[in-house]
């Protein structure tokens, strides 16, 4: 069987400030996640050759890929994070504060409250299709550099979560998720890389 390894990006500016979307660069702690991501990707997939890292557009997952060599890299925009719309760049307390209604929207149904000018979860759900079916079809393995929202809907997929648990699953930083599907199902371990 081959493994499918979820990543989030190494931590980005953005996180450390609390902001939403966005596209900055990587955090001192992001930084070394990726160097530490370079040394568990080469120990772990060394024999795979046909092995492939898939990243968003963003610059948080490319940089976060960027210092694993010797495989290929593809960028997805699918992979991109959940589009805040008119919220992109706000933190949570700026939402609540300034946009009261659109706040108290998302908390009561988070799953299918589409951000103005941006995307719901559903959205995000419905445009991961298509990176679902190629990664269903990989015989190598891959690893997937991407984004909270999206890895929800990826791993509730391979997860067979349900859709109403989506929004809210956890899915740490500095954290790599590691499934197998094999004839006995999908069995999955987590490796945490840092504090
Ligand atoms: O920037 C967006 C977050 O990764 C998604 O988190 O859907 O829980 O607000 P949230």
């Amino acid at each position: 069987p081959r493994p499918i390894l979820l990543t989030r990006h190494g931590e980005s500016r953005d996180n450390v400030r609390g902001r939403i979307g966005g596209d900055t660069a990587l955090s001192d702690a992001g930084e070394i996640y990726a160097k530490k991501l370079y040394t568990f990707v080469e120990k772990r997939l060394k024999s795979e050759r046909a092995a492939s890292i898939w990243t968003s557009t963003l610059q948080r997952t490319i940089l976060t890929a960027s210092h694993i060599p010797g495989f290929p890299k593809i960028q997805w925009r699918a992979l991109d994070e959940i589009n805040a719309g008119v919220c992109d760049g706000m933190t949570y307390e700026e939402i609540k504060k300034n946009m009261p209604e659109e706040y108290e929207a998302r908390k009561k149904d988070k799953l299918r409250y589409r951000y103005p000018r941006g995307e719901s979860y559903l959205d995000v759900i419905q445009r991961l299709e298509p990176v679902i079916i190629e990664l269903e079809r990989q015989r190598a393995p891959v690893v997937v550099i991407s984004h909270q929202a999206v890895l929800r809907a990826l791993y509730a997929y391979f997860a067979d979560r349900p859709l109403k648990e989506i929004p809210h699953i956890e899915i740490p930083l500095h954290t790599i998720i590691e499934i197998q599907m094999g004839v006995a199902g999908v069995q999955e371990k987590r490796y945490k890389l840092m504090d």
